[in-house]
């Protein structure tokens, strides 16, 4: 690979992703490729923090990765993997972990939040995931971590491990920072507009999935939660229009004072059907592109195997000096 700095992100195989996942992260993935070394994993390790069923678990991994692949990720430009394929992550998650403590961990309030959530099942795997996804982005020596707001505090942990264990070992591990894309907007839920659009939501309604077909999108959008006025304009209070707008101009790529005047005398019922179909039409290729390569098992198999071979030889050089820094014998 050539001397470009080294970009890694790493997504949850949960199904298909919503429009939310695809315009605040993945679409922004694919235009990233051009300029960096781009290293893509499918963290099918971090999943099982929560009780997973395996048979979907094992669906949801394939399908995750041939959506990027429909999203635009080449796994001929990036390095694009299925975390457990790539044995490096654990072996240096166990290394890490020796230099992460226990209070730390105790502040990540996704920690605190999942335990609320699952409070039968706080395992200690729900407890490390922070220092597994250190882990990801130590091993190799990525530059930037593109992540949301969410994802902030632990990537935030992932430095202060890296400093620490450089201070105690010697230099070895680069200081990632955080990669704000220049575009890439917040989408909200269609019914609460004031909360994230997100795929556990109750309200079918709320989210708009990527491979959902183009009647059900129209539908959704259709039902989409606004105002009292007639105005479509973006303007504080006016939530769910903003979130309209905002979906609309990701797709279309006109601003906000374009969508106005197209608009203008206009309902909200014409506006709506009209963001239902510029969404359903810029989803469509990705459509296609995911059912063709989710039936095309070997070719599937054929990318993920030399994404593994690839991520694999990068990481090992990473882990393998750690190993060495923090005293463990060699073997050859
Ligand atoms: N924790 C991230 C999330 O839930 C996923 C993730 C795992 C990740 N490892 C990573 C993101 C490394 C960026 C870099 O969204």
């Amino acid at each position: 690979m050539e001397d470009k700095k080294v970009i890694f992100s790493g997504i949850q195989p949960t199904g298909t992703f919503t429009l939310g996942n695809y315009i605040g992260a993945v679409r922004n993935w694919k235009p990233l490729q051009d300029e960096y070394n781009c290293i893509y994993c499918v963290v099918n390790m971090h999943a099982i923090t929560v009780r997973q069923e395996p048979a979907k678990l094992r669906k949801n991994t394939l399908d995750a990765y041939a959506l990027l692949m429909a999203c635009g990720i080449d796994p001929e430009k990036s390095i694009l993997f299925i975390q457990s394929h790539v044995k490096t992550h654990a072996e240096l998650s166990w290394v890490l972990s020796c230099a992460t403590q226990f209070g730390e961990l105790s502040r990540m309030t996704q920690f605190k939040d999942k335990s609320k959530r699952h409070p039968d099942d706080i395992n200690a795997g729900l407890f490390t995931y922070p220092v597994l996804m250190a882990s990801d982005i130590l091993a190799y020596n990525a530059d930037l971590v593109p992540v949301g707001v969410d994802q902030k505090q632990h990537l935030e942990l992932a430095r202060n491990i890296a400093q620490r264990f450089n201070q105690r070992y010697g230099e070895l591990f680069k200081i990632p920072d955080a990669y704000i894309p220049e575009v890439g907007a917040k989408v909200m839920s269609l019914q609460e507009p004031t909360k994230k659009m997100s795929k556990s939501d109750e309200n079918p309604n709320a989210c708009i999935l990527i491979l959902d077909d183009k009647d059900t999108i129209i539908r959704k959008f259709k039902r989409a939660v606004t105002d009292s006025e007639s105005e479509i304009c973006y303007r504080e209070g006016k939530d769910g229009i903003n979130n309209l707008m905002t979906i609309y101009s990701s797709v279309t790529g006109k601003n906000f004072d374009e969508i106005t005047s197209e608009f203008a005398g206009k309902g909200y019922g014409d506006f709506k059907i009209a963001v239902g179909e510029a969404v359903a039409d810029h989803l469509a290729p990705i459509r296609e592109k995911f059912a063709e390569y989710s039936a095309d098992k070997e070719y599937l198999k054929k990318c993920y195997t030399e994404g593994a071979e690839k991520a694999l030889a990068y990481s090992q050089r990473i882990v393998s000096k750690a190993y060495r820094k923090v005293g463990f014998v060699d073997i050859k």
